[in-house]
């Protein structure tokens, strides 16, 4: 018995406890606008932050008590005030934008919700369908837009060679899988020559797609809903997206064999997916991979073995990325990044012209 090991792994099983109970904390401070209000406030008391927030003073010193606690907060016994520090605020804010990590602290209670289904397809197989995740749809929408709506137009785009001269010239987009379809919405407004099309099988995020674009006043723009397995579209886009949406489907296979009959030669195809590698022990250095890993137990892989899928994970990794692609038919496929968004890979690739591969595979 190593008693040194021990006494480490003690603290970092308390660190466990308290990180998830935090989360949850830090979750409730974003639904409640708490870190929003208290960011630039002088130091104040509960009574007062309650009343800046409009919320019940004593859920509101519950909750800084257990913030103090974890370090978030910071406190004033004598006085009995609480004071956000700027050093914190900047990670913890809507003002913060894509470096807001509270977004994602709403993951934690969302896959709490649907613990007792997990653990019942950890002992009798399946998985968890979608519909039991009611506010997946919202929270993903916030936080791919939290991610998306400062790069997409000047960091996204510019990835991609000659894509926005043609996009202002007018050209034929697609997004698979595109939820609540935010980003194909403001790329229809930057884009007005260019027609966008967004698909998803959730219904409820395809209206919700749908009446954004509405009041925006876009009239380039389509939400249709349809399984990515079967897209059964005649070669018609120039440019497709995928946000985020290969690693969680039954058939990812089926998906990028239909995105590249959908596309006409020559056509760019953009694979967002968070930045892993197919390895395991490759990931154990990353900040999040622990949080990766559970994401992918309590819903990316769930949710594909609940429609009797392949279960690829959140973490399925940029090598088997390349080779699924490389089976469907993309060639030239080039992986990149954006400094916004760290923590995905953007797979870039083409569908040959016809002659181009006859020739490379005579
Ligand atoms: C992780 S979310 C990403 C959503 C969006 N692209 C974003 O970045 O916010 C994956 C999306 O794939 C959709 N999806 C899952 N299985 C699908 C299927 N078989 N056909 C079409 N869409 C599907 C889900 O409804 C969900 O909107």
């Amino acid at each position: 018995m190593d008693r040194e090991k021990s006494a480490a792994f003690l603290k970092n099983m308390t660190g466990i406890m308290n990180g998830g109970a935090l989360s949850l904390m830090c979750s409730i401070g974003h639904k409640t606008g708490l870190f929003d209000t208290m960011a630039g406030m002088d130091p104040a008391t509960s009574q007062e932050i309650a009343e800046a927030a409009g919320l019940q003073e004593r859920y509101v010193r519950e909750w800084l008590s257990a913030l103090t606690a974890g370090g978030v907060i910071e406190h004033d016994a004598d006085a009995g005030t609480f004071v956000l520090p700027s050093e914190h605020s900047g990670l913890l804010t809507r003002a913060s934008g894509p470096l807001n990590l509270t977004t994602y602290c709403q993951y934690v209670s969302l896959l709490g919700q649907v613990e007792d289904e997990v653990v019942a397809a950890f002992r009798e197989g399946g998985g968890v369908p979608y519909d039991r995740y009611p506010q997946f749809q919202t929270i993903m929408a916030e936080s791919s837009f939290q991610r998306l709506s400062k790069s997409l137009l000047s960091d996204v785009i510019p990835l991609l060679e000659g894509a926005h001269e043609r996009l202002s010239e007018g050209i034929d987009v697609a997004d698979v899988g595109c939820g609540s379809g935010r980003a194909l919405n403001l790329l229809a407004q930057a884009y007005p020559n260019s027609r966008f099309t967004g698909f998803d099988i959730a219904e409820a995020a395809i209206e919700r797609a749908r009446s954004e674009a509405a009041e925006m006043g876009l009239d380039n723009v389509e939400f249709v809903v349809r399984d990515a397995a079967a897209l059964e579209e005649d070669a018609r886009f120039d440019l497709v997206f995928t946000f985020d949406a290969v690693h969680d489907q039954a058939h990812p296979d089926r998906m990028l064999t239909g995105i590249h009959a959908a596309m006409r030669e020559g056509g760019q195809y953009l694979c967002v997916e968070p930045k892993a590698s197919s390895h395991l022990h490759e990931n154990l250095d990353m900040a999040m991979a622990p949080m990766v890993y559970t994401i992918s137990t309590m819903h990316c892989m769930t949710v594909s073995l609940a429609y009797g899928g392949e279960g690829l994970g959140t973490a399925w990794g940029e090598q088997l990325a390349i080779e699924k692609l490389t089976t469907a038919g993309f060639v030239d496929i080039n992986v990149s990044g954006t400094k916004q968004d760290r923590g995905n890979h953007y797979l870039i690739s083409r569908k040959p012209v016809v002659a181009e591969h006859s020739a490379t595979t005579v």
